[in-house]
């Protein structure tokens, strides 16, 4: 059993929905999962036993959502000590906007930069496509989370 906290960057619910999903998904399958909608440094050094999702939407034009505005700026300035932890990332924008996907970027930058480490590839989830968000991410959940 694995313990699962998603880190939840959202401006009207799409992000927090998908990760809902994820969480409700590996709890059906016996791990311990969470969402977290007011991430802070501090969660992370109290959860280094944990597996870290990120799921963030973007917004304004290549900006992260308010609600995790803040702790991005405390990953790139207080550089909590998190080097060598696992995480993945969920990053939902729209390729009608110029910056699409900028600011999930941004984040996963900042992750690497005080040494996290990304497992896979950011899944990047268009609007423009019309897919369903959370079925995406779930078809990726299913992809990797039997390894946990
Ligand atoms: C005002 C506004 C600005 C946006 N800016 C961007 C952007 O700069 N880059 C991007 O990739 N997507 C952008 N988007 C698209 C959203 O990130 C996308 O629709 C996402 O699924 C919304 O998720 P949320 O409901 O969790 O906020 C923007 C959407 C809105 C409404």
């Amino acid at each position: 059993m694995a313990k699962v906290i998603v880190f939840v960057g959202t401006v009207m619910g799409t992000a927090e929905g998908v990760g809902l999903a994820m969480a409700k998904q590996l709890e059906s399958e016996g791990h311990k999962a969470r969402v977290e909608m007011s991430p802070r440094a501090q969660d992370l050094l109290e959860n280094k036993d944990a597996l870290w999702i990120f799921c963030t939407s973007n917004t304004g034009a290549g900006d992260l959502p308010d609600n995790i505005q803040d702790f991005y700026v405390q990953l790139t300035q207080e550089f909590p000590a998190i080097a060598g932890q696992h995480y993945r990332m969920v990053i939902l924008g729209d390729s009608c906007y110029p910056t699409f996907a900028e600011a999930g970027h941004r984040l996963d930058a900042a992750l690497a930069d005080i040494g996290a480490v990304r497992d896979g590839e950011p899944l990047v989830l268009d609007a423009m496509t019309g897919e369903d968000p959370q079925e995406q991410a779930l078809t990726w959940l299913k992809g990797w989370a039997e390894t946990l």
